[in-house]
C-alpha cells in the first residue's frame, strides 16, 4: 500500500486499478468528463498556462462504456466499509446512476445529493442551470458515515430542539413522554443533520484556491465530502484527479490518498498544489446567505407598493425601480431619520458615481427647516406618504384654529 500513500499518478484510471491494492480504499470519489460534448479549457489569473481536457464522445453509448469499465474496476478497490461518489451534472447523470446501481445495487444506493449554487449567465430558453448531482452508493450496508450537523432554521421552534419525539399508536409524530406521561427531553439536539442538498459557492473567478484547471471543484465540497464518509488515516482514491482538489482536502483532513490522471499537466499541478495547499475562506459559507440580506429594511417598508428590486450591500443606494425611464435604470434612496436632505442626497451622488442612471429619487422622510430647491435635471425628491399626511393636518389644524379664533372674536 505504502507504494500508492499520498501519490499523483500518470496514467489512464481503468489502467492503473489493475495495480491498485484490492479492499485498501474508505472513499473513492470520481469527478470524470460529464459529456458536456466540448473541449473543457481554461487558463490560469496571470494568463501564462492554458489547461485543457476533453470532454467530446462520439455516442453516449461509447460515454456509457467508458465509465461503466470504469467504475467497474475501482469496485474491489473498496473495502466492505466504503463508498463511492461520482460526481456528474444533467448531461448524462441518468446513464451514471444506472450503472452505479448494476454495479453496486440499488440496496446500496445511499443519496443523490444536489450541490447547488448561484450562477450568473444570460437566460436561455429554459432555467439557468445551477447545480450539479453527486451519487452516493456503498459497498455493503455497514458503510461508514460520520453525520455532519448544521444550525437550525428560523422556523424551529424551542421544543422541537428541547424535546424528543416518538411516534403514538397511530404513527404520528409527537413529542415523547415518559410513564409518568412527563415530557422526555431530547439530551442535547446536536444540530440538523445533514440534507442532500448542499449550499456551496462555485469557485469565484478571484478565489485564492483557483488555479485555472477546467472545471475545478472548491475545497469546501470535497472537504465536506471526505469528512462524511472517512475517518483521519483513512484512504482516499481519486481516479479523475484533475487539479488535486481531492487530494489537498485529503491531505488537509489527515487521510491517506491515490490520485490518478490521464494528463501529465494535471498531474504536475496537483503535485505543486499539494506542497503548496491554499484555501480560499468563504465568507458565504461561514455567515450564511441572509448575512448578505443587509438592505434596510426601515427603507424598504417606506417604499412599499413600488416594483422595485432591494439593493444588497450599498450604503448609497436603497432598491432600484423595476423597469427603466429613458432606457436606464432609476436608483432610490429614502432619507434616515437624524440624516439631513443634502446628506441623503450626497449619499445616493456617491454611490451612484460610474453608475449608468437615469434618475436618482431621494424620498424625503424628515421635516427640514431648510426646503431643498436646488435643480439637478437628474434628481427628483419626494415626501415619503407619512411625511405628506403629516404637513396637510398640520395645515388644516392651523387654519381650523384660525377659523375658531375668527369665530370667537365676530
Ligand atoms: C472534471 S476533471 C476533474 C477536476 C477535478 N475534480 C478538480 O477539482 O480539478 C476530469 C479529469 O479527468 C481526466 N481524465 C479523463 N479521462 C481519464 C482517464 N481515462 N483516466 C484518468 N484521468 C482521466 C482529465 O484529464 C481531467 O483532468
Amino acid at each position: 500500500m505504502n507504494e500508492f500513500k499520498n501519490k499523483v499518478i500518470e496514467e489512464d484510471c481503468l489502467r492503473i486499478c489493475d495495480c491498485l491494492p484490492k479492499e485498501s480504499y474508505d472513499l473513492v470519489y470520481l469527478d470524470p468528463p460529464f459529456f458536456s460534448g466540448k473541449e473543457q479549457q481554461s487558463k490560469t489569473r496571470d494568463g501564462m498556462r492554458h489547461y485543457s481536457f476533453s470532454d467530446r464522445w462520439p455516442r453516449l453509448s461509447e460515454y456509457a462504456d467508458f465509465m461503466g469499465s470504469r467504475i467497474e474496476a475501482v469496485r474491489p478497490l473498496l473495502k466492505s466499509t466504503g463508498s463511492i461518489v461520482v460526481h456528474c451534472d444533467s448531461s448524462a447523470n441518468f446513464v451514471l446512476r444506472s450503472i452505479l446501481e448494476d454495479i453496486f445495487g440499488a440496496e446500496n444506493f445511499r443519496s443523490e445529493i444536489v450541490w447547488r449554487y448561484k450562477r450568473w449567465s444570460n437566460s436561455q430558453r429554459s432555467p439557468i442551470p445551477s447545480h450539479q448531482t453527486l451519487f452516493s452508493y456503498s459497498v455493503t450496508e455497514s458503510y461508514k458515515y460520520n453525520q455532519i450537523y448544521g444550525g437550525y432554521s428560523a422556523t424551529t421552534n424551542v421544543d422541537q430542539i428541547l424535546q424528543s419525539r416518538a411516534r403514538d399508536s397511530r404513527g404520528k409524530s409527537v413529542y415523547a413522554r415518559d410513564s409518568n406521561g412527563v415530557i422526555v427531553g431530547s439530551g442535547g439536539k446536536k444540530g440538523v443533520p445533514l440534507s442532500d442538498v448542499w449550499d456551496i459557492p462555485f469557485l469565484n473567478p478571484k478565489a485564492k484556491e483557483r488555479v485555472g484547471y477546467p472545471t475545478q471543484k472548491p475545497l469546501v465540497l470535497l472537504d465536506r465530502i471526505v469528512r462524511l464518509l472517512t475517518d483521519p488515516g483513512d484512504w482516499v482514491l481519486d481516479p479523475f484527479c484533475g487539479s488535486g482538489t481531492t487530494l489537498v482536502a485529503a491531505k488537509l483532513l489527515g487521510r491517506n490518498f491515490t490520485g490518478v490522471d490521464q494528463s501529465s499537466v494535471a498531474v504536475s499541478l496537483s503535485r505543486e498544489r499539494l506542497g503548496n495547499p491554499v484555501v480560499t475562506e468563504s465568507n458565504l459559507m461561514k455567515m450564511g446567505e441572509e448575512s448578505y440580506l443587509n438592505a434596510d429594511r426601515d427603507a424598504l417598508k417606506i417604499l412599499a407598493g413600488l416594483p422595485l428590486v432591494p439593493v444588497q450591500r450599498n450604503k448609497g443606494i436603497d432598491a432600484l425601480l423595476k423597469g427603466e425611464a429613458d432606457g436606464d435604470p432609476v436608483l432610490i434612496r429614502v432619507q434616515r431619520p437624524f440624516e439631513t436632505l443634502g446628506d441623503s442626497i450626497g449619499a445616493l451622488r456617491k454611490a451612484s458615481l460610474k453608475k449608468q442612471f437615469s434618475f436618482l429619487v431621494v424620498v424625503a422622510t424628515e421635516a427640514s427647516l431648510v426646503p431643498y430647491d436646488q435643480e439637478e435635471n437628474d434628481l427628483i425628491v419626494v415626501d415619503s406618504t407619512a411625511k405628506v399626511i403629516e404637513s396637510l393636518l398640520r395645515r388644516r389644524t392651523r387654519s381650523e384654529l384660525r377659523l375658531f379664533e375668527s369665530q370667537k372674536h365676530a
